[in-house]
């Protein structure tokens, strides 16, 4: 049942809208003045408040503006009596939901009581699910060698420096373009990935700026490519080492120039776009091989971070761990496993090629293969797949 608060001074006001308001299936609780208002909304939780704005000792606009900061989700709708308009819009301002007339209408107060509540519910779970989600990209860890990432990270995510990424296959690579754009002021723009090494590299340079109807035989529809659609965001070029050298060429122009045209288009369209990219190559050495313009490697790189494989920073290895634990945990919907220290130790000494992303298979290997406890003999028996 949705909780409701009402601050007004006036008792008749106070009881006739908790009258309709109860009526209508809401727990509803008064406060005669912004003190026992304020008192009330720091000891529990209301899905909405009503207040009144013309009240003796502190007005509605005081309460509001110390509830924004008690409890800045709960939405507040202003209470105002004819010729305080302009005070109720002023609340708007301050972060007031809505504002009702009084004498309030009653179909108008239900309407708006709903719409606050709706909005408060979209606002929880709006809350739960951006967490989720930067949980899944937590980066845990607290080697030196990651701390050092995460700094780097730290300092160039707010600016719009291009930042190049290298590091061996599973080291987090990834996480670390995804931490960068999220605590970039790009954030609230979209994240774009495009995988170089995944597109047949007659199809790259539509995939990343787009083609025009008709430009080549399968081009049936216009085609918006990645640099358009990571307008105000960030672009992620995964695996650029592996861009075929026509595409490089147009890649480099639009670093230069901010702008792209869309294949088989004649028209420059203006892009504002972040670019991170990442490789797994040693892109000095593709620069010798003629495989990797340099001009393209220096316009990449402003920012470069190595992410460092795992045998180099073991000391990740339990907290990854646990965390995996409680990941695949949540995903199954089950109690988190846990793990004994001497396996534990034996999974810090093994050899990781695969990184970060074979040590979470070998844990959820772990979940499904043994008991409530992972135990070393777990541990010996399947963290390396046997062949038969
Ligand atoms: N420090 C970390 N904390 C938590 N999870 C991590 C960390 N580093 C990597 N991971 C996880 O390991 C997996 C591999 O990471 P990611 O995909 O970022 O690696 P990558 O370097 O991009 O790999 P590839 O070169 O193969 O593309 C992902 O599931 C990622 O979430
Ligand atoms: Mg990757």
């Amino acid at each position: 049942m949705p909780k409701i608060l009402i601050i007004d001074d006036e008792r008749a006001i106070r009881s006739t809208l908790k009258e309709i308001l109860e009526f209508e299936n809401y727990a509803v609780d008064e406060a005669e003045d912004g003190e026992k208002g304020l008192q009330l909304l720091s000891k529990s939780k209301y899905d909405v408040v009503l207040c009144d704005i013309k009240m003796p000792g502190m007005d509605g606009l005081e309460v509001l503006e110390k509830a924004m900061e008690l409890t800045p989700d709960t939405p507040f709708i202003m209470i105002s009596a004819h010729g305080t308009i302009d005070t109720a819009v002023e609340a708007t301002k301050k972060g007031a939901y809505d504002f009702l007339q009084k004498p309030p209408d009653l179909n108008r107060l239900l309407v708006t009581v709903r719409n606050a509540l709706d909005k408060a519910t979209l606002v929880t779970e709006t809350k739960i699910l951006k967490k989720k989600i930067s949980k899944t990209y937590e980066m845990v860890g607290t080697s030196g060698a990651l701390g050092r990432v995460k700094q780097a990270i730290e300092k160039v995510a707010p600016t719009d420096a291009r930042v190049l990424i290298t590091g061996p296959n599973g080291s987090g690579k990834e996480l670390v373009a995804r931490s960068i754009h999220e605590h970039s002021n790009r954030s609230h723009g979209p994240l774009i990935e495009v995988n170089c090494a995944a597109i047949p590299s007659e199809l790259i340079e539509s995939e990343l700026f787009g083609h025009e109807k008709g430009s080549f035989t399968s081009a049936v529809k216009q085609r918006i490519g990645k640099f358009e659609q990571a307008n105000g965001g960030t672009l992620f070029l995964d695996e650029v080492g592996d861009m075929s050298l026509s595409a490089q060429a147009k890649v480099l122009r639009a670093l230069q120039e901010h702008k792209i045209t869309r294949v088989g288009g004649d028209k420059d369209i203006q892009v504002d776009v972040r670019v991170i990219a990442a490789t797994n190559k040693n892109l000095l050495e593709e620069i010798e091989a003629k495989n990797f313009r340099e001009d393209l490697y220096h316009r990449l790189g402003v920012i470069l971070i190595h992410v460092p494989p795992l045998n180099e920073r073991r000391e990740d290895i339990p907290d990854l761990v646990s965390k995996f634990l409680n990941d695949i945990a949540n995903d199954y919907g089950n109690k988190p496993k846990t793990i004994a220290s001497d396996a534990m130790q034996y999974l810090q000494g093994l050899d990781w090629r695969g990184n970060v992303r074979e040590l979470r298979n070998v844990v959820e290997r772990l979940v499904i293969m043994s008991g409530n406890e992972i135990t070393l003999e777990d541990a010996k028996a399947y963290a390396r797949p046997v062949v038969a």
